[in-house]
């Protein structure tokens, strides 16, 4: 279900930095290797300067791939991505990927998907899209915030959005969109649903899916140092086949998880 690929480490600079949201920016860099092998799901692990600090690279998503150019979305949270999203055109960075697994396109279980993120979850989906409709695949966003200035929908179609505080689309979180969009579905349709948000909305989406049947694959989020199965920065507890639980890394076994192995 979940593939891996090879993996590059490429010195390169920022090319372009796009204002997306409140705190978060789009940044691209051209990185040929990574584009050429890149698959939605997967994300690189960048040095956001030459100095020590900070001396680990940051995890990202690949938001999208155009020709040798990779995208990156990314919320400002502290020293890293503040720095990543205040660097001028031509700042040098050096750029390791694609890493991690690639969410399951190809499993020939569902014929929509149903792409659920939350705030700067919604960071993979547009390449997940992408990849989607090429190959004929009918898919629709179900994207939450908490208020309407977190709702990172710009380049996505079809799309549906759900606030916390009811400033735009549905009121509720995304869960509960999810559900009032399923209630209009016709009973045949074979669903997947992809997801990637904070902790606790995957939590409670994985369970959601459990109850109902419908498959449904998570991108969580760890601290991480290395990117690559070294460090054992990345450890997660997951649930394992027989319900107990079992650590993963993952950087290596991840950042893609099926919904069961979350849920409580
Ligand atoms: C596989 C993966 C993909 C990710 N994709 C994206 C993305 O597409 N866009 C995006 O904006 N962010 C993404 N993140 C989160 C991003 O890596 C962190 O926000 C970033 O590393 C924080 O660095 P910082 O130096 O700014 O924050 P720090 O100053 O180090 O910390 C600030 C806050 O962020 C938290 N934090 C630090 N590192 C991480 C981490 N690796 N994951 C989660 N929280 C962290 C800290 O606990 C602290 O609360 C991803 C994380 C992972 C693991
Ligand atoms: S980040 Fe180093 S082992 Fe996963």
């Amino acid at each position: 279900m979940l593939s891996t690929s090879s993996i590059s480490d490429i010195r390169t600079q920022i090319t372009e930095t796009r204002p997306a949201g409140a705190d978060v920016s789009i940044i691209s860099m051209v990185c040929p290797e990574i584009a050429a092998t890149a698959r939605p799901g997967n994300f690189v692990n960048i040095k956001v300067n030459s100095s020590d600090q900070p001396l680990l690279r940051r995890p990202f998503c690949i938001h999208n791939v155009r020709g040798n150019t990779i995208d990156v979305m990314v919320k400002t949270v502290g020293r890293g991505t503040s720095l990543l999203c205040d660097s001028a055109c031509g700042t040098p960075i050096m750029v390791l990927g694609p890493l991690g697994n690639a969410f399951g396109t190809d499993t020939g279980d569902f014929d929509t998907a149903l792409l659920v993120s939350g705030g700067i979850g919604t960071a993979p989906m547009l390449f997940l899209e992408k990849s989607l409709a090429e190959t004929g695949l009918a898919f629709h966003h179900l994207v939450g915030g908490r208020t309407r200035s977190d709702l990172l929908t710009r380049g996505l179609s079809n799309c549906s959005t759900a606030t916390d505080d009811g400033s735009e689309g549905f009121h509720g979180n995304v869960v509960e969109l999810l559900r009032d969009h399923l209630a209009s579905q016709p009973p045949s349709s074979r669903i997947k649903v992809f997801a990637c948000g904070p902790n606790p909305m995957l939590k409670a989406l994985a369970g959601f899916c459990r109850d109902r049947g419908i498959p449904c694959e998570l991108s969580l989020e760890s601290i991480m140092g290395c990117g690559v199965g070294i460090c054992y920065g990345c450890m997660v507890e997951l649930n394992n086949a027989d319900g107990e639980k079992e650590s993963i890394l993952l950087c290596r076994e991840g950042p893609i998880v099926d919904g069961n192995r979350f849920t409580s």
